[in-house]
């Protein structure tokens, strides 16, 4: 990782302020578009007060849901009525009601494993997108949400694991998680999460304080793998602040 970058952090006293800066930016996003949006959710805990309040009155009536895709970064190779499901997640706290079913694009986890779900779900990515080769130029997504795991892993883009080095797929199958849920995964590569206009990181919690810290020391992390077309921005909380960053405005 260059020595020189510096992340862009912004911190917040609360997760909900947290969630309240993500989403006006996000729905600012939207609305600074003409034709197609495409969103890309994150699996986890951390966007549940963000898809709440994207859902809420405040929001809900500011989206424009009739130009609005909504993909995920990565799903747990479960079916879709296990807790552990994220866009069943983002379905219930968000996209049920709103979206029209067309615009929700699940990865299929109902297939016989994970490689023949990440094919399918490329193929979906690059007809919406419209081509299979990715153009700097012409990110495919307008935001891509992500969360930090406690290894510092995004998507299910694990340390050490060959889907962190995929260079040409966009998705792949990754057939043993390295942290909970232990369960087979599907997730996009980095070639997909960074062709965003920007990138959104969720981070809150003094939990993780620590592999934060890491992150924002520059250690050789998925999380520092990430680097959107666009804006990459890091939206952390109090609580999950190290006190030694130097934020940058
Ligand atoms: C997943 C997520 C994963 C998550 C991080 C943080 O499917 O588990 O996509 O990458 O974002 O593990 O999880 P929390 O937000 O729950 O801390």
């Amino acid at each position: 990782m260059n020595p020189d970058y510096r992340h862009h952090v912004l911190t917040f006293p609360t997760p909900e302020a947290l969630a309240e800066a993500a989403a006006d930016r996000i729905v600012g996003r939207m609305l600074a578009r003409r034709g197609p949006i495409a969103i890309c959710l994150t699996g986890g805990s951390s966007p549940h007060p963000l898809y709440r309040l994207l859902g809420s009155d405040s929001y809900r009536q500011r989206i424009p849901w009739e130009r609005v895709h909504w993909f995920i970064g990565d799903e747990r190779f479960v079916p879709d009525t296990d807790p552990l499901h994220n866009m069943a997640a983002a379905r219930r706290l968000l996209l049920d009601g709103r979206a029209p079913a067309s615009h929700v694009h699940p990865i299929p986890t109902d297939l016989s494993n994970p490689d023949q779900a990440a094919r399918i779900y490329e193929s979906e990515l690059q007809a919406f997108y419209g081509d299979n080769r990715l153009a700097s130029s012409r990110p495919l997504f307008d935001v891509v949400l992500l969360g930090l795991g406690p290894d510092g892993h995004v998507a299910s883009l694990f340390p050490r694991q060959p889907a962190l080095e995929e260079t040409t797929r966009w998705t792949v199958g990754v057939p043993e998680a390295a942290v909970s849920p232990f369960v087979p995964r599907v997730t996009l590569t980095l070639p997909a999460l960074n062709s965003s206009a920007e990138m959104l990181f969720l981070v809150a919690g003094k939990e993780k304080r620590g592999i934060l810290s890491r992150v924002l020391s520059g250690e050789d992390l998925p999380a520092n793998r990430c680097r959107a077309t666009g804006q990459t921005i890091w939206l952390v909380d109090q609580e999950a602040h190290p006190e030694d960053v130097i934020e940058r405005e």
